[in-house]
């Protein structure tokens, strides 16, 4: 099976990759290369803006798997048209053009994000969401974009993932409890902003595995799939990341607890990925920083701008 990965050398593409070579499948990348290039060797790499594809570019591929776009707030933030553009407009067209050549299924990486601030219960994917923030409204607009070509030829799915957080080649510090490892590897403290917040995370061997199961479900699946490890205070991750932490260095890890309003709270259920998908998380916060940490010899400096998503786009100035 041939597979077209758009933004596939970003922090998700580079840890999938891999596995699916493990697994047979032939791959196909198009980016920007942002943030470098960190993907196997032998890897056919396009270098070019997927706001410049057409159809002919995606022929002869079997499924297209959407990884690009503005990633977090701070970048939304910063360009906010580019992000409604890139997050909105963009997954949409390139989920046309892939119906147009032929393509059997479009994956989307969806974002949690799109809950926005709720009320302190479980949302499945027919809960209400309530995002009023650029990067959480683009992204529910690029997910009811790719949805609106789904039909018997085509299959959609959209992979509303948590925060997702631990090792991939190209790494990210910026990113919840990889910013807490980083804290405690540079400063030996967890500053944490406000504790009574509810993220779901998402360990990237998790993610990776939603995809995995995304890509080899039957083409008459289509549809929106909340994907997290589990969900978690802040406070909690907190606690946790120090625990593993001390437990892993000979470090004393000190918490500063704040009280800062957040305009994101949420938990989520993943119960429909696991009875359609067959999705099953299997690792944890601590498991998360265990992973992270195995690798620190690779990181070098901290403070490298290529960890940090807002740094190396303000420096591109688009
Ligand atoms: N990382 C998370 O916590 C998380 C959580 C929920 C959803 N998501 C979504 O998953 C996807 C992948 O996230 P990530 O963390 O791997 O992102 P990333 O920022 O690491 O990678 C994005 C990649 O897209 C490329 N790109 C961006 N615009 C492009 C364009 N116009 N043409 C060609 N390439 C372009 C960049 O060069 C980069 O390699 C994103 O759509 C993101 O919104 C991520």
């Amino acid at each position: 099976m041939k597979i077209l990965l758009a933004g596939g050398a970003g922090f998700i593409g580079s840890a999938l990759i891999p596995k699916l070579l493990e697994r047979g499948y032939e791959v196909a990348v198009i980016d920007l290369l942002w943030f470098g290039n960190h993907l196997p060797e032998g890897v056919k790499i396009i270098e070019k803006d997927l706001f410049q594809c057409q159809k002919e570019d995606f022929i002869g591929y079997d499924q297209v798997v959407f990884l690009a776009g503005l990633s977090n707030d701070p970048m939304a933030e910063f360009n906010p048209a580019l992000n409604f553009v890139s997050n909105g407009a963009q997954p949409s067209y390139l989920a046309y053009i892939a119906k147009l050549a032929g393509v059997k299924r479009y994956i989307y990486g969806s974002s949690c994000s799109v809950y926005g601030y709720t009320v302190n219960e479980l949302y499945d994917e027919e809960s209400p969401v309530t995002c009023g923030y650029p990067y959480g409204i683009s992204k529910l607009q690029g997910e009811r974009g790719v949805l609106q070509m789904q039909d018997d030829n085509f299959s959609v799915i959209a992979l509303r993932q948590g925060t997702v957080c631990g090792y991939s080649p190209r790494i990210r510090f910026d990113l919840i409890v990889n910013t807490m490892y980083k804290a405690c590897m540079t400063e030996g403290k967890i500053t944490v902003n406000n504790p009574s917040i509810w993220r779901p995370i998402l360990d990237i061997r998790d993610a990776i595995n939603a995809y995995l199961r995304a890509i080899q479900a039957d083409l008459t699946i289509s549809g929106v799939f909340n994907v997290a490890s589990d969900n978690y205070t802040v406070g909690q991750v907190g606690d946790m990341v120090k625990e593993q932490v001390e437990a892993l260095t000979d470090k004393k890890i000190q918490l500063n607890i704040k009280q800062i309003q957040d305009f994101r709270n949420y938990k989520v259920t993943w119960e429909k990925a696991k009875t359609v998908l067959g999705y099953e998380p299997k690792h944890s916060v601590s498991s998360i920083i265990a992973d992270v940490h195995s690798h620190h010899t690779e990181y070098g400096d901290f403070e490298n701008d290529q960890f940090y998503n807002i740094r190396t786009f303000k420096k591109l100035n688009l």
